[in-house]
């Protein structure tokens, strides 16, 4: 039995989809514990490629129960979409597909709120999918949790109120009245959808805990987009380091066993705000187009960066990352020398951890190291001797640098093209079996 923790170890867009997808074979459950459907998890199986957005990857593995936890915050219109979408090819969620009565729901109004804020002039570049919004309801005491969803009296109270709180705001975009009627349009539909997956899914976890089961929790976005721990204010609105895995799936922090942490090759960010090892134009586009580098749920295109170690080393700290999983190596092959920000310098000074302020996090300049590059067709590889002698340097290269393991490397979409180096890891060992 082992339970483990899948961070993202950047800006989000790491591949933890395709980690996970490849973890869960060995799951009895994947658990999302926090975000929404501002996630955008590609996970591509055989010659299907799906886009999951708040559904967790592990709904694509036949034998695994799949959690959205109370960390999460749901619209229960994307959720009908989604489950809709997935039956449509041929994947049920019945049965396997739970998700908590703790949740709290994106609404209508939360969506027209988000897309105000980034018109406002003090915009974030979010994904306008109501997120913000939504959180600040949870943390004023005013937030629609699934369980209340789920009551028709409880629920049309919450929302007239909600409402009227928000009026100042929302009278500014539509009459009331016709929000009113936009979020009660399909209401009966979407409840009686969501009902039969609604559960206590802290329960069901200790319950598999208990039986010695195997658990994933799977977190959407990275570090550096931690309400905490990230480039505030340019974050998102939870916390997808790995203590948000206890509170948002209700199991308890020691249970945790292992914390894998996923890595591009490179970096990259979508939306706006402090990004210190970002590339200059003409490169970052080379990287773009060869490693499809356009957001899942937005299309927006991200902004390319080198590897940076000061931006990884506070992401392994502040989530006690034990290992990392490497992406998208094959996505740097034949690109030239790799540049490498190994410390950031800002107002004449050396920085080697990463800054607080907005300030320093926003002109601190990358120090740079330059290694050799490869070439070659990596995506065929299936062992870490297949690599090219200078990939494997790099990869070792990191290792040294960041003193933490890399047992994992993935040199493309598919499964097979995920190398496992060490299977031999604690906890991780029972996910990375054959
Ligand atoms: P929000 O989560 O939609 O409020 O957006 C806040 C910030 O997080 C914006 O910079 C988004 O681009 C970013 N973001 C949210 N979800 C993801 C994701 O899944 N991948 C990458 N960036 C994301």
């Amino acid at each position: 039995m082992s339970i483990l923790v899948v961070v993202g170890a950047q800006w989000g867009d790491e591949g933890k989809g395709k980690i996970v997808h490849f973890l869960a074979r060995k799951a009895e459950y994947v658990a999302r514990y926090q975000g929404g459907n501002n996630a955008g998890h590609t996970v591509v199986v055989g010659k299907k490629r799906y886009a999951l957005h708040l559904i967790p990857s592990g709904i694509l593995m036949k034998q695994t129960k799949n959690i959205i936890g109370s960390g999460v915050v749901i619209s229960p219109r994307a959720f009908r979409e989604e489950v809709l979408g997935l039956e449509k090819r041929g994947i049920s969620s019945r049965k396997r597909l739970f998700v908590s009565f703790g949740a709290h729901v994106i609404l209508p109004y939360h969506i027209l709120l988000d897309g105000l804020r980034e018109e406002s002039g003090r915009g974030i570049g979010t994904t306008k999918r109501g997120i913000g919004p939504c959180y600040e309801d949870k943390v004023a005491r005013i937030g629609i949790r699934v369980c209340d969803y789920l009551e028709p009296e409880t629920f049309k109270k919450l929302v007239v109120q909600n409402l009227k709180i928000r009026s100042a705001e929302l009278a500014r975009l539509r009459p009331l009245a016709s929000i009113e009627k936009e979020v009660f349009a399909d209401y009966d539909l979407l409840r009686r959808f969501i009902a039969p997956y609604a559960q206590d899914t802290s329960l069901l976890l200790s319950e598999a805990i208990e039986r010695g089961e195997n658990v994933l929790l799977e977190s959407a976005q990275g570090a550096m987009l931690d309400l905490d721990f990230g480039t505030y204010p340019f974050v998102t609105s939870s916390s997808p380091i790995a203590g948000g895995a206890a509170t948002g799936s209700g199991i308890a922090p020691a249970s945790v066993e292992f914390v894998l942490g996923v890595t591009k090759a490179y970096t990259t960010r979508v939306g706006l705000g402090p990004f210190p090892s970002e590339m200059e134009v003409k490169r970052g586009d080379y990287l773009r187009e060869k490693g499809h580098e356009y957001g899942t749920t937005t299309g927006r295109p991200r902004r390319i960066g080198g590897l940076d170690l000061v931006q990884l080393r506070h992401a392994i700290r502040v989530s006690g990352i034990n290992a990392l999983a490497v992406t998208k190596l094959d996505t740097l092959s034949g690109t030239g020398p790799i540049e490498v920000c190994r410390a950031y310098r800002w107002k004449g000074k050396t920085l080697t951890h990463f800054p607080w302020s907005r300030k320093a996090q926003g002109e601190a300049k990358p120090i740079l190291i330059r290694l050799p590059g490869f070439n070659g067709n990596l995506a065929s590889a299936r062992l870490f001797s297949d690599l090219p002698k200078a990939a494997q340097d790099y990869i070792l290269w990191i290792e040294k640098n960041l003193g933490i393991p890399i047992p994992i490397v993935s040199v493309g979409p598919d499964l097979k093209q995920t190398i496992v180096r060490d299977a031999s890891l604690s906890s991780l060992a029972d996910f990375v079996k054959p």
